[in-house]
């Protein structure tokens, strides 16, 4: 295995749920499940995520990732970029195999979007005044393009009709805002156990997210907390506040209003995807380790 592969290959080895590329699975006609398009979809969705996982984790100075320590941590700048150029490059060309031009600029549209939205969150940070609204932006962005992604792959290389796929692409899109809302609240209120990531990292790393922006409007006083909190203990204190704030039942049930958008984008026909599997997924995402 060349140098460059090794990374990656280890933080393929270190799990993860693997969503993307169920939802390729659910989405595509099931009696096409196993066609090598689908298959070379699937793959090529899951790849790219772990390449922006891999430079995301460099960029938010995150230290854990699927239980282990992150690339950057554990091997420097320089390989994490490596590790995760690698990783876009594989998608890319796995993803040819399907000879569909379509599916590889579906593909990099999302890729797009999503280094758009970590630039987004990038000018953002420490903006403790960072509006609901553009928060949302940043998450259709940076996680809910390549959740939308996922679905549409599944029926575009499969040969589904058109208006299945733009069904699917909404349920996707909206599969992923919940994703990340509930991801955002992880953050403050999950087990290291359980996420395999430390807690805190986007309040150390000053990304303001949704159960922090409600829990300011709710108590501003928690201002000069956030902008204060630096050491690990700050950090600790401010996590336990905020997991059992109000704010943060908010985010859940915005996050729960993106579920049931969700369940009403799989109303029609579907071009013989699993429709209830895809409901199934999307009604486990939120509260997922519960
Ligand atoms: C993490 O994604 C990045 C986000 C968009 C929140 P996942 O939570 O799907 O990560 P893995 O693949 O299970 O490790
Ligand atoms: C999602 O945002 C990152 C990507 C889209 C790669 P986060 O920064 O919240 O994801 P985690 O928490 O590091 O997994
Ligand atoms: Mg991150
Ligand atoms: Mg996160």
């Amino acid at each position: 295995m060349p140098e460059v592969a090794r990374p990656a290959a280890d933080t393929l080895a270190a799990g993860g749920k693997r969503v993307r590329p169920l939802l390729v699975f659910c989405s595509a006609p099931q009696d096409r499940v196993e066609s090598e398009a689908v298959l070379s979809a699937a793959a090529s969705v899951e790849l790219v995520h772990m390449a922006t996982l891999v430079h995301d984790d460099l960029i938010d100075g995150a230290t854990m990732r699927r239980g282990r320590p992150t690339v950057a941590a554990a091997e420097g700048a320089e390989v994490a970029v490596q590790a995760g150029d690698f990783l876009f490059a594989r998608a890319f060309a796995e993803l040819t195999r399907t000879g569909s031009a379509a599916a590889v600029q579906t593909l990099a549209g999302a890729a797009l979007d999503l280094s758009m939205g970590e630039m987004d969150q990038n000018r953002a940070a420490h903006d403790l005044d960072l509006a609901e609204r553009d928060y949302l932006d940043r998450c259709r962005r940076k996680t809910a393009a390549l959740f939308s992604c996922a679905c549409r792959l599944g029926a575009l290389v499969a040969g589904s009709p058109d208006e299945a796929a733009e069904r699917l692409g909404a349920f996707g899109q909206n599969v992923g805002m919940a994703f990340q809302i509930f991801d955002d609240i992880l953050d403050l209120a999950g087990a290291p156990e359980v996420t395999g990531k430390r807690r805190g990292t986007d309040l150390m790393d000053g990304t303001v997210t949704l159960p922090v922006i409600l829990a300011l409007r709710e108590e501003p006083a928690l201002r000069p907390l956030l902008a204060a909190a630096r050491s690990e203990d700050d950090v600790a204190t401010l996590c336990d506040r905020l997991a059992a704030h109000a704010g943060l039942a908010q985010a859940r049930e915005r996050a729960l209003g993106f579920v049931d958008d969700a369940r009403r984008a799989l109303e029609g026909p579907l071009g013989g995807a699993d429709r209830d599997a895809l409901r199934l997924i999307a009604d486990s995402l939120v509260d997922r380790y519960a």
